[in-house]
């Protein structure tokens, strides 16, 4: 049996801009996805983040239905509408999604046997935390070494993100490398490759102070929000994409020159530019309005429609009291922590 861990992730800044181009700046969080892979005759799926979810197919089953995801993947990238996917893929409870997870591993590694997972994590999904990315990283990892495939962490991050393609049409990669090799991370999606750089010289630390607060509303899926931006009108969507970008930048000068006052600024614009992108919510609003209030920043993280949002104030206990006088909890997390690992 092996058992792999990977974090979860929260966008510093960038995203959506970062789907057409633009850098964005990751963080992994302190909050682990785990998975425990046996070899098995089937594909077995548990996923104890929900009862009694467990699935078996045969091998031939999840190659097949592997093939047809594939194709109506393909099929989004030619016309700009991954509706069928993701139609296909949420039906029976995930199922053509988690065939295809399993199915794509086995089809890149040439791994003919069966194996059975099991699924756990300590966050929760559809929040903006990356859930979608922490499992294809954790999953690919476990598999391939539990058929000895050696594969290193660049290996891992390009088979997770043909995972994440399936889930979301058209992601950035960067949830799927800040997973894969944690800490803090600068990301640019470029062909032929992704761009990857560790902040950890540059940034040596990160401010006291932030705070991640989840709004908990009923959300689309990523792979909805990126489409929502796609459709905008190109006149209004690129002007506010390239503003996000320059914004990227000056986060990292911020950071680095350790310009905090600064850098709550920013997160606060990128709210405004998020807002105008027409991912926020009413939640998300009246929660960024009342941290600004007190002379903080918040922003949403991740797709947005909900979820995680991250919070900033340089006197944490008031943010904190702040956040809960509105009803909501906030929570703690460790930013920068070690990316995918195998588990003793
Ligand atoms: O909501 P999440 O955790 O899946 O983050 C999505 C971030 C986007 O920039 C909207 C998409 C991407 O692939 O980078």
């Amino acid at each position: 049996m092996v058992k792999v861990s990977a974090p979860g992730k929260i966008h510093l800044i960038g995203e959506h801009a970062v789907v057409y181009g633009e850098p964005a700046i990751l963080a992994a969080v302190g909050k682990r996805l785990f998975v425990e892979a046996e070899k098995h005759d089937a594909v077995k799926y548990v996923d104890l983040r929900w009862e009694t979810d467990s699935k078996e197919w045969a091998v031939e089953d999840v190659l097949e239905s592997t093939d047809r995801v594939l194709e109506l993947w393909s099929h989004g990238t030619q016309t700009k509408d991954f509706s069928p996917l993701f139609n296909h893929i949420k039906a029976d409870r995930y199922a053509g999604y988690r065939k295809a997870v399993v199915g794509i591993v086995m089809k890149k590694l040439g791994i003919k046997g069966g194996v059975k997972l099991a699924i756990n994590c300590e966050f929760p999904t559809s929040a903006g935390l990356g859930s979608s990315s922490a499992l294809s990283v954790a999953v690919v990892t476990a598999i391939s070494e539990l058929y000895e495939k050696q594969l290193s962490l660049s290996q891992i991050n390009e088979l997770s993100y043909d995972l994440e393609k399936i889930i979301h049409g058209t992601p950035s990669g960067g949830d799927n490398t800040a997973s894969c090799y944690g800490g803090l991370i600068w990301f640019q999606k470029s062909s032929p490759q992704n761009v990857m750089m560790p902040l950890k010289e540059e940034i040596s630390s990160m401010p006291e102070g932030f705070v991640l607060v989840n709004t908990r509303e009923e959300k689309s899926s990523t792979g909805e929000l990126i489409q929502k931006v796609r459709l905008l009108e190109e006149s209004y969507r690129a002007p506010r994409i390239k503003e996000i970008s320059k914004l990227v930048y000056e986060m990292k000068v911020a950071l680095k020159s350790k310009k905090y006052d600064l850098m709550k600024d920013i997160i606060n614009r990128d709210q405004q530019l998020l807002k105008e992108l027409e991912v926020s919510t009413d939640e998300i609003d009246s929660i960024a309005e009342a941290v600004r209030k007190i002379g903080g920043a918040a922003k949403l993280c991740g797709a947005g429609g909900g979820g995680i949002m991250l919070c900033w104030h340089k006197d944490k206990d008031l943010l904190k009291r702040t956040i809960s006088q509105l009803g909501y909890e906030p929570w703690e997390t460790q930013l920068g922590v070690e990316g995918v690992r195998i588990e003793k």
